[in-house]
């Protein structure tokens, strides 16, 4: 496993984590939730290690930010992948559950973890360290009031499939708004307290009386990243 590159990067802004992961043997690389203000900060990355970029995966269609997607793509002629079932119109290919990408020895497992949306995966990088996504944050989750979530789903896909990882499994998640960086999955069964000592029910509870302001850049970002970050198409 020694092929293997990974680095997060990080988007201040929209508190997003970027992860480059790549194959050292092959320098193919892929991008994994591109923020579009930091599509020259990654470029540049990619060729100061002397990396092409092959893909740009999302986890799923973000409400936050605007993806760096189109904009990658027309510089590198990388693919745009998405979930299967994403509301997208300009995917190069979908991605559905257990399926699996290759990047030279290096293996990048999709898990349908829906709720936060309804199209949401997780990655799980080499077996050993998942891309949770907004599904599971560390000592946090994603929100489920928009976008088709749903709070007994995210429940679902957090206890029953995530928290079913090894303990000693890395968790890197799409956000952080405390200045964490990465966890494990045992960590979180520990400590996190969305999941800890509530069942499903009171989960679902606690998800419906939450009260969140809008994200700001939702009536843009959701519309554009249908349109993998394409503003321009804006009619
Ligand atoms: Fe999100």
């Amino acid at each position: 496993v020694s092929n293997l590159l990974f680095r997060s990067l990080f988007d201040a802004e929209s508190s997003t984590y970027t992860y480059l992961i790549a194959d050292v043997s092959t320098s193919s690389a892929i991008l994994v939730d591109p923020v579009l203000e930091q599509v020259d900060r990654d470029l540049k990355l990619l060729h100061e290690l002397g990396l092409t970029l092959r893909y740009c995966l999302e986890t799923h269609v973000h409400a936050d930010h605007i993806t760096g997607t189109a904009r990658l793509r027309e510089a590198t002629g990388c693919l745009g992948i998405v979930p299967e079932r994403a509301h997208t119109a300009c995917a190069d290919r979908f991605i559905q559950d257990g399926e699996l990408l290759k990047l030279g020895p290096i293996t990048i497992r999709a898990m349908a973890t829906p709720g936060h949306t309804d199209s949401h995966m997780a990655y799980l990088i080499n077996g050993d360290r998942v891309l949770t996504g907004d599904a599971l944050l560390i000592r946090g989750c994603g929100r489920t009031d928009f976008q088709s979530g749903d709070a007994g789903t995210l429940f679902d896909s957090v206890t029953e499939r995530l928290f079913t990882l090894p303990d000693e499994t890395l968790v890197y998640p799409a956000h952080d708004y405390r200045g964490h960086t990465g966890s494990t999955i045992g960590e979180e069964k520990q400590w996190n307290v969305r999941f800890v000592g509530r069942d499903r029910f009171s989960f679902i509870e606690f998800m419906t009386h939450l009260v969140l302001p809008q994200p700001k850049k939702i009536m843009e970002a959701v519309p554009a990243n249908e349109r993998c970050g394409n503003v321009a198409g804006t009619a």
